[in-house]
Protein backbone atom coordinates (compact mmCIF):
# COMPACT_ATOMS: atom_id res chain seq x y z
CA UNK A 1 0.00 0.00 0.00
CA UNK A 2 1.21 3.38 -0.51
CA UNK A 3 1.08 4.84 2.67
CA UNK A 4 2.17 8.44 2.38
CA UNK A 5 -0.15 8.51 -0.72
CA UNK A 6 -3.50 7.53 0.68
CA UNK A 7 -2.35 8.71 4.46
CA UNK A 8 -5.84 9.79 6.60
CA UNK A 9 -5.16 13.07 7.17
CA UNK A 10 -4.97 13.43 2.87
CA UNK A 11 -8.33 11.45 3.04
CA UNK A 12 -10.18 13.34 5.81
CA UNK A 13 -9.16 16.88 4.33
CA UNK A 14 -11.59 16.16 1.12
CA UNK A 15 -14.25 14.38 3.52
CA UNK A 16 -13.60 10.94 2.68
CA UNK A 17 -14.10 8.82 5.65
CA UNK A 18 -11.21 6.55 6.68
CA UNK A 19 -11.62 3.10 5.84
CA UNK A 20 -13.13 0.63 9.15
CA UNK A 21 -9.66 -1.57 9.01
CA UNK A 22 -7.68 1.94 9.42
CA UNK A 23 -7.42 0.93 12.95
CA UNK A 24 -5.34 0.02 15.77
CA UNK A 25 -5.72 -2.50 17.08
CA UNK A 26 -6.79 -4.33 13.37
CA UNK A 27 -10.68 -5.31 14.32
CA UNK A 28 -10.89 -8.85 14.53
CA UNK A 29 -13.10 -8.81 11.32
CA UNK A 30 -14.52 -5.70 9.09
CA UNK A 31 -16.91 -5.78 6.74
CA UNK A 32 -17.26 -2.16 4.61
CA UNK A 33 -20.07 -0.94 2.82
CA UNK A 34 -22.95 1.75 2.38
CA UNK A 35 -23.04 5.00 2.50
CA UNK A 36 -21.40 6.96 5.58
CA UNK A 37 -22.74 8.41 8.49
CA UNK A 38 -22.36 11.84 9.42
CA UNK A 39 -22.02 13.57 12.81
CA UNK A 40 -24.11 16.56 12.64
CA UNK A 41 -25.46 19.49 14.79
CA UNK A 42 -28.16 17.84 15.88
CA UNK A 43 -26.75 13.92 16.65
CA UNK A 44 -27.79 12.71 19.49
CA UNK A 45 -25.95 9.25 21.59
CA UNK A 46 -28.56 7.29 22.66
CA UNK A 47 -28.34 4.48 25.61
CA UNK A 48 -30.02 1.30 25.82
CA UNK A 49 -28.73 -0.10 28.95
CA UNK A 50 -27.59 0.57 33.12
CA UNK A 51 -25.90 3.61 34.44
CA UNK A 52 -22.66 2.02 33.11
CA UNK A 53 -23.80 2.14 29.95
CA UNK A 54 -24.64 6.15 30.14
CA UNK A 55 -21.48 6.57 31.06
CA UNK A 56 -19.82 5.85 28.44
CA UNK A 57 -21.99 7.43 26.11
CA UNK A 58 -21.18 10.29 28.47
CA UNK A 59 -17.65 9.78 28.16
CA UNK A 60 -18.19 9.65 24.12
CA UNK A 61 -20.50 13.29 24.72
CA UNK A 62 -17.15 14.47 26.57
CA UNK A 63 -14.98 13.23 23.64
CA UNK A 64 -16.61 14.64 20.30
CA UNK A 65 -18.31 18.15 22.00
CA UNK A 66 -14.97 20.29 22.14
CA UNK A 67 -13.74 19.97 18.56
CA UNK A 68 -17.17 19.37 17.11
CA UNK A 69 -18.74 22.13 19.00
CA UNK A 70 -22.25 19.63 18.67
CA UNK A 71 -23.80 19.55 21.90
CA UNK A 72 -24.26 15.49 21.58
CA UNK A 73 -27.44 14.89 24.27
CA UNK A 74 -27.02 11.83 25.97
CA UNK A 75 -30.12 10.10 25.84
CA UNK A 76 -32.14 7.11 26.03
CA UNK A 77 -35.35 8.29 23.99
CA UNK A 78 -35.49 8.91 20.15
CA UNK A 79 -33.97 6.81 17.30
CA UNK A 80 -30.91 7.09 14.61
CA UNK A 81 -28.07 8.95 15.91
CA UNK A 82 -24.97 7.60 17.66
CA UNK A 83 -26.65 4.36 19.65
CA UNK A 84 -24.95 2.58 22.60
CA UNK A 85 -26.78 -0.86 23.03
CA UNK A 86 -26.03 -3.36 25.49
CA UNK A 87 -26.97 -6.80 25.14
CA UNK A 88 -26.86 -10.87 25.68
CA UNK A 89 -25.25 -11.27 22.10
CA UNK A 90 -22.25 -13.05 21.12
CA UNK A 91 -19.19 -10.16 22.10
CA UNK A 92 -17.38 -11.72 25.13
CA UNK A 93 -16.08 -9.55 27.93
CA UNK A 94 -14.93 -6.76 26.13
CA UNK A 95 -15.99 -7.26 22.59
CA UNK A 96 -18.19 -5.38 20.41
CA UNK A 97 -19.85 -4.97 17.06
CA UNK A 98 -20.17 -1.62 15.42
CA UNK A 99 -22.84 -1.35 12.52
CA UNK A 100 -22.04 2.23 10.72
CA UNK A 101 -25.05 3.47 7.99
CA UNK A 102 -26.52 6.62 6.57
CA UNK A 103 -29.32 7.06 9.24
CA UNK A 104 -26.59 6.03 12.51
CA UNK A 105 -23.69 3.92 14.20
CA UNK A 106 -24.73 0.93 16.52
CA UNK A 107 -22.39 -0.11 18.84
CA UNK A 108 -23.26 -3.30 20.47
CA UNK A 109 -21.54 -5.22 23.47
CA UNK A 110 -22.25 -7.70 26.26
CA UNK A 111 -20.73 -5.65 28.58
CA UNK A 112 -19.78 -1.73 29.37
CA UNK A 113 -16.36 -2.63 28.27
CA UNK A 114 -17.59 -3.55 24.96
CA UNK A 115 -18.87 -0.33 24.58
CA UNK A 116 -16.23 1.62 25.51
CA UNK A 117 -13.37 -0.49 23.53
CA UNK A 118 -16.13 0.53 20.51
CA UNK A 119 -15.82 3.87 20.79
CA UNK A 120 -12.20 3.90 20.77
CA UNK A 121 -12.89 2.26 17.22
CA UNK A 122 -15.58 5.17 16.37
CA UNK A 123 -12.90 7.68 18.01
CA UNK A 124 -10.07 6.16 15.77
CA UNK A 125 -12.68 6.52 12.48
CA UNK A 126 -12.94 10.36 12.61
CA UNK A 127 -10.54 12.75 11.50
CA UNK A 128 -7.63 13.10 14.34
CA UNK A 129 -9.09 16.68 14.31
CA UNK A 130 -11.25 15.43 16.24
CA UNK A 131 -9.50 14.70 19.35
CA UNK A 132 -8.32 19.11 19.41
CA UNK A 133 -9.89 21.06 22.30
CA UNK A 134 -11.06 23.88 19.88
CA UNK A 135 -14.03 23.61 17.31
CA UNK A 136 -12.95 22.47 14.14
CA UNK A 137 -14.36 22.11 10.48
CA UNK A 138 -15.51 18.74 10.00
CA UNK A 139 -16.90 17.08 8.12
CA UNK A 140 -17.27 14.28 10.75
CA UNK A 141 -17.82 11.26 8.55
CA UNK A 142 -17.57 7.55 9.71
CA UNK A 143 -17.39 5.32 6.67
CA UNK A 144 -20.33 2.98 6.59
CA UNK A 145 -20.03 -1.33 7.57
CA UNK A 146 -19.57 -3.89 9.68
CA UNK A 147 -17.08 -4.29 12.23
CA UNK A 148 -16.65 -7.30 14.58
CA UNK A 149 -14.51 -7.43 17.21
CA UNK A 150 -13.22 -9.28 20.17
CA UNK A 151 -9.85 -9.32 21.65
CA UNK A 152 -7.20 -12.18 21.42
CA UNK A 153 -6.03 -11.78 25.24
CA UNK A 154 -7.94 -10.78 28.48
CA UNK A 155 -4.84 -9.31 29.69
CA UNK A 156 -3.28 -6.54 27.57
CA UNK A 157 -1.15 -4.42 29.47
CA UNK A 158 1.45 -1.47 30.41
CA UNK A 159 3.08 -1.30 33.11
CA UNK A 160 5.07 3.03 34.82
CA UNK A 161 7.90 2.35 37.32
CA UNK A 162 6.83 5.56 38.96
CA UNK A 163 9.94 4.70 41.69
CA UNK A 164 12.94 5.72 39.69
CA UNK A 165 11.32 8.77 39.03
CA UNK A 166 8.14 9.72 40.53
CA UNK A 167 5.26 10.71 38.38
CA UNK A 168 2.43 12.67 39.51
CA UNK A 169 -1.47 11.90 39.92
CA UNK A 170 -1.92 14.00 36.28
CA UNK A 171 0.87 12.47 34.71
CA UNK A 172 -0.55 8.73 34.97
CA UNK A 173 -4.16 10.14 34.56
CA UNK A 174 -2.66 11.20 30.89
CA UNK A 175 -0.84 8.08 30.26
CA UNK A 176 -4.52 6.05 31.09
CA UNK A 177 -6.29 7.98 28.01
CA UNK A 178 -3.48 7.45 25.87
CA UNK A 179 -3.67 3.97 26.59
CA UNK A 180 -7.75 3.91 26.59
CA UNK A 181 -7.18 5.02 23.15
CA UNK A 182 -5.58 1.50 22.23
CA UNK A 183 -8.08 -0.79 24.33
CA UNK A 184 -5.34 -1.40 27.06
CA UNK A 185 -6.96 -2.95 29.95
CA UNK A 186 -4.30 -3.33 32.83
CA UNK A 187 -2.19 -1.02 34.33
CA UNK A 188 0.60 -2.02 36.26
CA UNK A 189 1.74 0.39 38.73
CA UNK A 190 5.18 -0.46 39.96
CA UNK A 191 5.20 1.23 43.40
CA UNK A 192 8.40 0.18 45.20
CA UNK A 193 11.68 0.14 44.54
CA UNK A 194 15.10 0.26 45.72
CA UNK A 195 15.29 4.29 44.69
CA UNK A 196 11.36 5.13 46.49
CA UNK A 197 8.33 3.88 48.28
CA UNK A 198 5.40 5.48 46.59
CA UNK A 199 2.63 4.65 48.26
CA UNK A 200 1.08 5.77 51.47
CA UNK A 201 1.30 2.77 54.24
CA UNK A 202 -0.35 3.85 57.36
CA UNK A 203 1.08 0.47 59.42
CA UNK A 204 4.54 1.68 58.28
CA UNK A 205 4.44 5.46 57.93
CA UNK A 206 8.40 5.91 56.89
CA UNK A 207 7.92 3.69 53.54
CA UNK A 208 6.13 6.47 51.99
CA UNK A 209 7.24 9.57 54.01
CA UNK A 210 10.53 9.04 53.73
CA UNK A 211 11.45 5.84 51.50
CA UNK A 212 9.39 8.24 49.09
CA UNK A 213 11.37 11.71 49.74
CA UNK A 214 13.60 10.81 46.73
CA UNK A 215 14.58 9.46 43.23
CA UNK A 216 17.01 8.95 40.52
CA UNK A 217 19.21 11.55 40.74
CA UNK A 218 18.20 13.05 44.06
CA UNK A 219 15.37 15.30 43.07
CA UNK A 220 12.49 15.21 45.87
CA UNK A 221 10.30 11.78 44.83
CA UNK A 222 7.05 11.61 46.25
CA UNK A 223 4.25 9.62 47.10
CA UNK A 224 0.36 8.79 46.40
CA UNK A 225 -2.08 9.33 49.57
CA UNK A 226 -4.31 6.67 49.91
CA UNK A 227 -6.80 8.79 48.50
CA UNK A 228 -4.49 9.58 45.26
CA UNK A 229 -4.04 6.33 44.71
CA UNK A 230 -7.96 5.44 45.00
CA UNK A 231 -8.06 8.37 42.15
CA UNK A 232 -5.64 6.77 40.01
CA UNK A 233 -7.60 3.22 40.54
CA UNK A 234 -11.19 5.22 39.87
CA UNK A 235 -10.11 7.17 36.79
CA UNK A 236 -8.67 3.74 35.46
CA UNK A 237 -11.83 2.31 35.86
CA UNK A 238 -13.18 5.07 34.20
CA UNK A 239 -11.39 4.18 31.21
CA UNK A 240 -12.11 0.10 31.84
CA UNK A 241 -8.79 -0.37 32.38
CA UNK A 242 -7.51 -2.37 35.95
CA UNK A 243 -4.95 -1.04 38.17
CA UNK A 244 -2.44 -3.82 39.59
CA UNK A 245 -0.25 -2.71 42.01
CA UNK A 246 3.49 -3.87 42.13
CA UNK A 247 5.37 -4.28 45.69
CA UNK A 248 8.56 -5.62 44.47
CA UNK A 249 10.35 -8.60 46.92
CA UNK A 250 12.54 -9.37 48.47
CA UNK A 251 14.98 -7.28 46.46
CA UNK A 252 14.38 -3.93 44.89
CA UNK A 253 13.76 -2.62 48.57
CA UNK A 254 16.20 -0.37 49.39
CA UNK A 255 13.77 2.49 50.23
CA UNK A 256 11.72 -0.15 52.77
CA UNK A 257 15.01 -1.23 54.30
CA UNK A 258 16.88 2.70 54.93
CA UNK A 259 13.07 3.23 56.08
CA UNK A 260 12.74 0.88 58.89
CA UNK A 261 16.22 -0.25 60.28
CA UNK A 262 14.55 -3.44 61.87
CA UNK A 263 13.80 -5.03 58.10
CA UNK A 264 17.73 -5.51 57.77
CA UNK A 265 19.14 -8.78 58.95
CA UNK A 266 21.71 -6.45 60.57
CA UNK A 267 19.21 -4.33 62.27
CA UNK A 268 20.60 -1.22 60.25
CA UNK A 269 19.28 0.65 57.78
CA UNK A 270 21.07 1.99 54.46
CA UNK A 271 20.83 5.13 53.55
CA UNK A 272 18.43 6.06 50.33
CA UNK A 273 19.65 5.55 47.39
CA UNK A 274 19.62 7.51 44.29
CA UNK A 275 21.56 5.78 41.75
CA UNK A 276 20.57 3.10 38.86
CA UNK A 277 22.41 -0.28 40.07
CA UNK A 278 19.96 -3.01 40.81
CA UNK A 279 20.50 -6.38 42.84
CA UNK A 280 22.00 -5.12 46.15
CA UNK A 281 19.07 -5.06 48.36
CA UNK A 282 17.20 -7.81 50.28
CA UNK A 283 14.74 -7.88 52.90
CA UNK A 284 15.32 -10.37 55.63
CA UNK A 285 14.02 -13.67 55.08
CA UNK A 286 15.01 -15.37 58.10
CA UNK A 287 12.91 -12.44 60.23
CA UNK A 288 9.56 -12.85 61.48
CA UNK A 289 9.42 -9.07 61.42
CA UNK A 290 9.38 -9.01 57.73
CA UNK A 291 6.20 -11.37 56.92
CA UNK A 292 4.37 -8.88 59.88
CA UNK A 293 5.37 -6.63 56.95
CA UNK A 294 4.27 -7.86 53.72
CA UNK A 295 1.04 -8.73 55.50
CA UNK A 296 0.46 -5.33 56.53
CA UNK A 297 1.38 -3.61 53.31
CA UNK A 298 -0.20 -6.17 51.17
CA UNK A 299 -3.28 -5.80 53.59
CA UNK A 300 -3.49 -2.01 52.89
CA UNK A 301 -3.02 -1.92 49.66
CA UNK A 302 -5.38 -5.04 48.57
CA UNK A 303 -8.12 -3.04 50.45
CA UNK A 304 -7.65 -0.09 48.29
CA UNK A 305 -7.36 -2.22 44.83
CA UNK A 306 -10.50 -3.32 43.56
CA UNK A 307 -8.71 -5.94 41.05
CA UNK A 308 -8.03 -9.32 41.57
CA UNK A 309 -3.89 -9.23 41.15
CA UNK A 310 -1.07 -7.81 43.44
CA UNK A 311 1.85 -8.16 42.03
CA UNK A 312 4.99 -9.20 44.52
CA UNK A 313 8.01 -8.50 42.13
CA UNK A 314 10.65 -11.48 42.67
CA UNK A 315 13.13 -10.27 39.81
CA UNK A 316 16.70 -9.44 40.21
CA UNK A 317 17.05 -10.61 43.76
CA UNK A 318 20.36 -11.15 43.56
CA UNK A 319 21.62 -10.40 47.44
CA UNK A 320 18.89 -13.46 48.34
CA UNK A 321 20.30 -16.91 48.36
CA UNK A 322 18.09 -19.17 45.87
CA UNK A 323 17.11 -21.12 48.91
CA UNK A 324 15.76 -17.92 50.83
CA UNK A 325 14.09 -16.78 47.95
CA UNK A 326 12.33 -20.64 48.13
CA UNK A 327 11.59 -19.82 51.50
CA UNK A 328 10.25 -16.47 50.96
CA UNK A 329 7.86 -16.79 47.86
CA UNK A 330 6.60 -19.79 50.43
CA UNK A 331 5.55 -17.21 52.98
CA UNK A 332 4.60 -14.16 51.11
CA UNK A 333 2.28 -15.83 48.41
CA UNK A 334 -0.57 -17.39 50.94
CA UNK A 335 -0.54 -13.42 52.38
CA UNK A 336 -2.14 -12.25 49.13
CA UNK A 337 -4.06 -14.98 48.71
CA UNK A 338 -5.17 -14.25 52.04
CA UNK A 339 -6.39 -10.49 51.62
CA UNK A 340 -8.43 -12.17 48.31
CA UNK A 341 -5.59 -11.68 45.48
CA UNK A 342 -4.14 -13.37 43.03
CA UNK A 343 -0.35 -13.57 42.64
CA UNK A 344 1.34 -12.47 39.77
CA UNK A 345 5.13 -11.90 39.78
CA UNK A 346 8.21 -11.69 37.77
CA UNK A 347 9.21 -15.04 36.01
CA UNK A 348 11.52 -15.59 38.37
CA UNK A 349 8.76 -16.41 40.60
CA UNK A 350 8.98 -19.44 38.37
CA UNK A 351 12.69 -20.77 40.03
CA UNK A 352 10.63 -20.80 43.57
CA UNK A 353 6.87 -22.53 43.37
CA UNK A 354 4.53 -20.43 41.64
CA UNK A 355 0.55 -20.41 43.59
CA UNK A 356 -2.60 -21.75 42.43
CA UNK A 357 -3.52 -19.23 39.78
CA UNK A 358 -0.52 -17.29 39.80
CA UNK A 359 0.78 -15.47 36.55
CA UNK A 360 4.82 -15.00 35.89
CA UNK A 361 5.40 -12.31 33.68
CA UNK A 362 8.59 -12.90 31.26
CA UNK A 363 11.03 -10.10 30.83
CA UNK A 364 13.73 -12.39 28.62
CA UNK A 365 15.34 -11.53 25.79
CA UNK A 366 16.10 -13.63 23.08
CA UNK A 367 19.37 -14.71 24.07
CA UNK A 368 17.95 -15.14 27.01
CA UNK A 369 19.52 -18.61 28.48
CA UNK A 370 17.91 -22.20 26.97
CA UNK A 371 17.63 -23.31 30.49
CA UNK A 372 15.92 -19.86 31.64
CA UNK A 373 13.14 -20.44 29.33
CA UNK A 374 12.81 -23.77 29.77
CA UNK A 375 12.04 -23.18 33.80
CA UNK A 376 9.61 -20.73 32.61
CA UNK A 377 7.98 -22.73 30.15
CA UNK A 378 7.84 -26.15 32.49
CA UNK A 379 6.22 -23.68 35.01
CA UNK A 380 3.39 -22.92 32.13
CA UNK A 381 2.68 -26.48 31.25
CA UNK A 382 2.19 -27.04 35.01
CA UNK A 383 -0.54 -24.41 35.05
CA UNK A 384 0.80 -20.93 35.66
CA UNK A 385 -0.27 -18.27 32.98
CA UNK A 386 2.16 -16.58 31.42
CA UNK A 387 1.99 -12.24 30.76
CA UNK A 388 5.07 -11.60 28.00
CA UNK A 389 7.34 -8.60 28.27
CA UNK A 390 10.05 -9.06 26.19
CA UNK A 391 12.84 -6.99 27.04
CA UNK A 392 14.25 -6.46 23.27
CA UNK A 393 10.69 -6.49 22.32
CA UNK A 394 8.45 -4.16 24.07
CA UNK A 395 10.42 -2.68 27.30
CA UNK A 396 9.08 1.42 26.10
CA UNK A 397 12.62 2.36 28.05
CA UNK A 398 14.72 0.85 25.50
CA UNK A 399 16.32 3.51 23.12
CA UNK A 400 14.65 3.42 19.36
CA UNK A 401 18.68 3.61 18.21
CA UNK A 402 22.06 4.86 18.95
CA UNK A 403 20.98 8.48 18.74
CA UNK A 404 17.62 8.34 20.86
CA UNK A 405 18.03 11.20 23.68
CA UNK A 406 16.27 8.82 26.26
CA UNK A 407 16.30 5.40 27.73
CA UNK A 408 18.64 2.80 28.16
CA UNK A 409 19.73 -0.05 25.78
CA UNK A 410 20.77 -3.13 27.80
CA UNK A 411 18.51 -5.25 26.02
CA UNK A 412 19.46 -3.69 22.61
CA UNK A 413 17.71 -0.88 20.33
CA UNK A 414 14.85 -1.40 20.17
CA UNK A 415 12.79 0.10 16.68
CA UNK A 416 8.86 -0.17 15.84
CA UNK A 417 9.22 -2.92 13.76
CA UNK A 418 10.88 -4.87 16.59
CA UNK A 419 8.79 -4.34 18.94
CA UNK A 420 5.42 -4.95 16.50
CA UNK A 421 6.89 -8.27 14.85
CA UNK A 422 6.70 -11.69 16.78
CA UNK A 423 3.89 -13.89 17.87
CA UNK A 424 3.29 -13.67 21.29
CA UNK A 425 1.37 -17.35 20.61
CA UNK A 426 4.69 -18.87 19.45
CA UNK A 427 7.40 -16.88 21.34
CA UNK A 428 8.64 -19.07 24.25
CA UNK A 429 9.13 -22.70 23.20
CA UNK A 430 7.25 -25.12 25.24
CA UNK A 431 4.76 -22.88 26.16
CA UNK A 432 1.33 -24.40 25.14
CA UNK A 433 -0.47 -21.35 23.88
CA UNK A 434 -3.23 -21.58 26.10
CA UNK A 435 -0.62 -20.77 29.36
CA UNK A 436 -0.40 -17.06 27.37
CA UNK A 437 -2.44 -14.60 28.99
CA UNK A 438 -1.23 -11.55 27.33
CA UNK A 439 1.05 -8.75 26.84
CA UNK A 440 2.41 -5.85 28.57
CA UNK A 441 4.79 -3.18 27.69
CA UNK A 442 6.45 -1.78 30.59
CA UNK A 443 7.98 1.90 30.65
CA UNK A 444 11.11 1.69 33.54
CA UNK A 445 11.95 5.40 34.25
CA UNK A 446 15.73 5.63 35.42
CA UNK A 447 15.98 8.27 32.20
CA UNK A 448 12.14 9.02 32.22
CA UNK A 449 11.03 12.04 34.19
CA UNK A 450 7.80 13.66 32.77
CA UNK A 451 4.91 13.02 30.28
CA UNK A 452 6.93 14.36 27.78
CA UNK A 453 9.55 11.45 28.27
CA UNK A 454 6.62 9.21 28.86
CA UNK A 455 5.11 10.09 24.84
CA UNK A 456 8.35 10.10 23.36
CA UNK A 457 9.02 6.14 24.68
CA UNK A 458 5.46 5.13 24.21
CA UNK A 459 4.88 6.54 20.78
CA UNK A 460 4.81 4.60 17.97
CA UNK A 461 5.92 1.51 20.38
CA UNK A 462 3.04 0.95 22.35
CA UNK A 463 -0.17 1.10 19.31
CA UNK A 464 2.54 -2.39 18.48
CA UNK A 465 1.58 -4.13 22.06
CA UNK A 466 -2.25 -3.12 21.64
CA UNK A 467 -2.51 -5.04 18.85
CA UNK A 468 -0.37 -7.73 19.32
CA UNK A 469 -2.68 -8.23 22.81
CA UNK A 470 -5.78 -7.57 20.96
CA UNK A 471 -6.10 -8.20 17.36
CA UNK A 472 -6.25 -11.98 15.68
CA UNK A 473 -2.80 -12.98 14.83
CA UNK A 474 -4.23 -13.91 11.58
CA UNK A 475 -4.54 -9.83 11.23
CA UNK A 476 -0.57 -9.50 11.80
CA UNK A 477 1.14 -8.21 8.93
CA UNK A 478 3.69 -5.76 8.98
CA UNK A 479 3.48 -3.32 5.72
CA UNK A 480 -0.19 -3.27 6.80
CA UNK A 481 0.51 -2.09 10.24
CA UNK A 482 3.11 0.53 9.45
CA UNK A 483 0.33 2.61 7.29
CA UNK A 484 -2.00 2.03 10.05
CA UNK A 485 0.54 3.97 12.46
CA UNK A 486 1.32 6.28 10.16
CA UNK A 487 -2.03 7.47 9.91
CA UNK A 488 -2.45 8.12 14.18
CA UNK A 489 0.69 10.52 13.84
CA UNK A 490 -1.73 13.20 13.10
CA UNK A 491 -4.08 12.18 15.95
CA UNK A 492 -0.91 12.31 18.47
CA UNK A 493 -0.35 15.84 16.93
CA UNK A 494 -4.08 17.03 17.72
CA UNK A 495 -4.07 15.26 21.09
CA UNK A 496 -0.60 17.13 22.04
CA UNK A 497 1.53 13.69 21.84
CA UNK A 498 5.42 14.40 21.14
CA UNK A 499 6.47 10.71 19.66
CA UNK A 500 9.06 9.19 17.76
CA UNK A 501 9.12 9.83 14.13
CA UNK A 502 10.53 6.88 13.27
CA UNK A 503 11.78 6.36 9.85
CA UNK A 504 10.51 2.73 10.02
CA UNK A 505 6.91 4.33 9.34
CA UNK A 506 5.64 6.21 6.14
CA UNK A 507 4.42 9.30 8.28
CA UNK A 508 1.91 11.44 6.35
CA UNK A 509 4.13 14.81 5.56
CA UNK A 510 3.17 17.99 7.41
CA UNK A 511 -0.30 19.02 6.28
CA UNK A 512 -0.64 16.44 3.43
C1 LIG B 1 12.99 -6.19 35.31
O1 LIG B 1 13.21 -5.57 34.25
N1 LIG B 1 13.91 -6.24 36.25
C2 LIG B 1 11.75 -6.89 35.53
Amino acid sequence: MGAAATGASAHTQYGTPTPLDRVIPAPASVDPGGAPYRITPGTQIRIEGPREARRVGEYLAELLRPATGYRLPVTDRGRGGIRLRLDDGPHGAEGYRLDSRRSGVTITAREPAGLFHGVQTLRQLLPPAVERDSVQRGPWLVAGGTIEDTPRYGWRGAMLDVSRHFLTVDEVRRYIDQLALYKINKLHLHLSDDQGWRIAVDSWPRLAAYGGSTEVGGGPGGHYTKAEYTELVRYAASRHLEVVPEIDMPGHTNAALASYAELNCDGVAPPLYTGTEVGFSSLCVGKEITYDFVDDVVREIAALTPGRWIHIGGDEAHSTSHEDYVTFMERVQPIVAEYGKTVIGWHQLTGAAPAEGALAQYWGLDSTSPAEKAQVAEAARNGTGLILSPADRIYLDMKYDKDTPLGLSWAGYVEVRQSYDWDPGAYLPGVPGSAVRGVEAPLWTETIENSEHIDYMAFPRLPGTAELGWSPASTHDWDDYRTRLAAQGPRWEALGIGYHRSPQVPWPTAGG
